[in-house]
């Protein structure tokens, strides 16, 4: 994940992290209000009228009960900003006037960043090959005539710099290897791919409109080409490459990151054309997403620039192309932040259809029409199935899923509500519905966890375990040597426990750390709220809970065997049988 820290030594990212109080930084844009060991406030990361975002000042990290963000300082930068790791090291690094050196990189990591760098230097000399058979080769002339049959204006086609690959299979194969680039090189940029059974390379892009992705720094990272005619695959797009990574590129944002910050708005679409048909008429706080539906990392290097509660609004060609990405929008758009709108074009349309038919205005009509995605499902669901007594037990169907899938609270609820009045039926119905599908959820991955810490009663010990682990980590040879995990029960608070213990000889800031480095959002809210605990512990109190425990373990041990015995007395083989397994299960663990 922090392929990037290779820019940085790790030594500096630890004295930049000793030197940062993450209450100092998120005192900037969060009042912090003392209680208890740590400092509440309202989420910045979802809108709530009573404060749950907690700030430990001894753990370092930052935990939302409202929402599960947490982390630690770095990713709150990243998340607030909108921005990547080393951006947000560096940008600590410069307020605490602490200098990052880069002659201090090891030999691999100098190797990788100049690669990078070699890579970005051949995609540049690449972009400008193709923009010369563009304008000036002859067979560029077609191409050319293509754009502009197209209604792409002169203007356009220099500021994106589109250019031509011409036809034959090793124009741009030759060009490098006539400036001396080497052969293994340019093939880490995709631009040329190596023959099958032969030596030598041939060329990705033959025959094909040029389309350069840039980064927002304008480095070129990647390429998209169209045919000029019904040959397949219409589009072709560059290939992972050291420097290009399509779920976290959008074409245009170069140009449109400006604008979109201005208005706080932004629009997303799927195609070239269709991103270019928008910056023509004058939308240009818009993206085109890249043979990729939109994604996570999308969502937050767009919030970068748009703010927290900025304004998406994706552009659909149908009905069912727009279904789809509502539902999924509502997972990329991480919990409260469903406040996306989704414009569906009249059919047969897309966007640079309808720009080039009708022009700026009627779109912007659309789009200042268009519905939150929420209400667009509701609003396909009663399209579809009718406000007849059988429609609407399809509409509560359709919509249990993506209603349960919202995990903002107080945003589900609102919506339930929508749907409740929309459809003339009980609200509390619904709810019913939608708790099903989230209880079932909730069964088989063990999710939503602050409701998860803080309701279940069950493991009790075993969160005082975990907790006292984060908290005391002293304790941990301990708990190693007893092989306490082995008893536990449940199997995140186990898996966390792991954790722990396979980073047990790297202390220090042991939570801020696993705050970094874990992924899964419920173990890290588990990780958080059990370490902010208000508990102050000591050798004595450890030794006294792991005491406790192990009796309790033991206890619940001979009390199975008892209720197996009894069962057997009173004949219930159906008893015995759980019970058996349950044993089984037991012993499993303690193995
Ligand atoms: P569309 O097939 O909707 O094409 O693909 P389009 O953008 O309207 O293109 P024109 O107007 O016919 O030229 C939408 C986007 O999906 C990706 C491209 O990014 C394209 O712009 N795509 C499509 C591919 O990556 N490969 C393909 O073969 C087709
Ligand atoms: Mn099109």
């Amino acid at each position: 994940m922090h392929f990037l820290a290779v820019y940085i030594p790790e030594e500096k990212i630890n004295d930049i992290k000793n030197a940062a109080d993450i209450v100092d930084i998120i005192s900037e844009v969060v009042v912090l209000k003392k209680s208890g060991k740590n400092f509440l406030g309202l989420c910045p990361f979802h809108s709530e009228k009573t404060p749950s975002f907690t700030v430990s000042t001894d753990k370092q990290i930052f935990y939302c009960f409202g929402c599960s963000a947490g982390g630690n300082v770095f990713s709150f930068l990243m998340k607030q900003e909108g921005i990547s790791f080393p951006d947000a090291v560096r940008m600590l690094a410069r307020r605490y006037g602490i200098d990052i050196p880069v002659q201090t990189m090891s030999p691999e990591q100098k190797r990788q960043i100049s690669q990078r760098e070699s890579v970005l230097a051949i995609n540049k000399q690449a972009m400008d090959f193709f923009r010369c058979a563009l304008l000036e080769n002859t067979s560029g002339k077609k191409a050319m005539e293509y754009l502009l049959k197209r209604g792409i204006s002169r203007e356009i086609i220099n500021d994106f710099k589109i250019g031509y690959a011409p036809e034959g299979w090793d124009n741009l194969a030759i060009y490098f290897s006539k400036n001396k680039q080497p052969d293994e090189l340019v093939e880490k940029s995709g631009l040329i791919i190596p023959r099958k059974g032969k030596s030598g390379f041939y060329d990705r892009f033959r025959s094909r409109i040029i389309f350069p992705i840039f980064d927002i720094n304008m480095q070129v990272i990647g390429f998209g080409g169209r045919v000029l005619d019904d040959s397949l695959p219409k589009y072709l797009n560059s290939p992972e490459t050291p420097v290009y990574n399509k779920s976290r590129s959008l074409y245009g944002l170069h140009v449109a990151k400006g604008k979109c910050r201005e208005s706080k708005t932004v629009f997303i679409v799927e195609g070239y054309f269709d991103l270019l048909a928008l910056h023509q008429h004058g939308i240009q706080n818009s993206v085109a997403t890249l043979g990729t539906s939109l994604t996570p990392e999308h969502v937050q290097i767009l919030r970068g620039f748009i703010g927290k509660d900025g304004r998406i609004v994706l552009v659909y060609d149908s009905d069912l192309a727009g279904i789809k990405a509502a539902q999924r929008s509502i997972e990329v758009f991480d919990r409260g932040y469903v406040n996306a709108a989704i414009v569906v074009l009249p059919s047969g349309h897309d966007p640079d259809s309808y720009l080039l038919e009708f022009g700026t205005e009627p779109f912007m009509n659309l789009a200042a029409e268009s519905k939150g995605v929420i209400s667009f499902l509701i609003d396909c669901a009663v399209k579809k199935h009718g406000l007849s007594t059988e429609g609407k037990i399809h509409i509560i169907s359709d919509m249990k899923a993506p209603l349960a899938a919202i995990n903002d609270n107080v945003a589900r609820s609102l919506y339930v509500k929508e749907l409740a009045e929309r459809v003339d039926i009980d609200e509390k119905a619904v709810l019913e519905k939608v708790r099903q599908v989230s209880a079932g959820k909730r069964s088989d991955i063990a999710s939503p966890s602050a409701d998860y810490v803080l309701q279940n009663n069950g493991n009790r010990l075993e969160r005082q375990i975990i907790s006292m682990m984060l908290q005391f980590p002293e304790v941990l040879p301990e708990v190693y040597n007893r092989g306490l995990l082995n008893l536990f029960e449940d199997n995140i608070l186990k898996s966390i426990g792991q954790f722990i213990l396979k980073r047990k000889d790297s202390p220090g800031d042991l939570v801020s750390e696993l705050m970094a480095v874990v992924d899964d959002k419920d173990k890290k809210s588990i990780i958080a709220s059990l370490a902010m605990g208000d508990e102050l512990w000591d050798r004595d109190e450890c030794l006294k809970l792991i005491t406790q425990f192990e009796s309790s373990r033991y206890r619940n041990e001979r009390k199975l065997l008892q209720e197996i015995k009894a069962a057997e007395d009173r004949n219930d083989h159906e008893l015995v049988l759980r019970l058996l397994k349950k044993k089984q299960m037991q012993i499993k663990k303690t193995k």
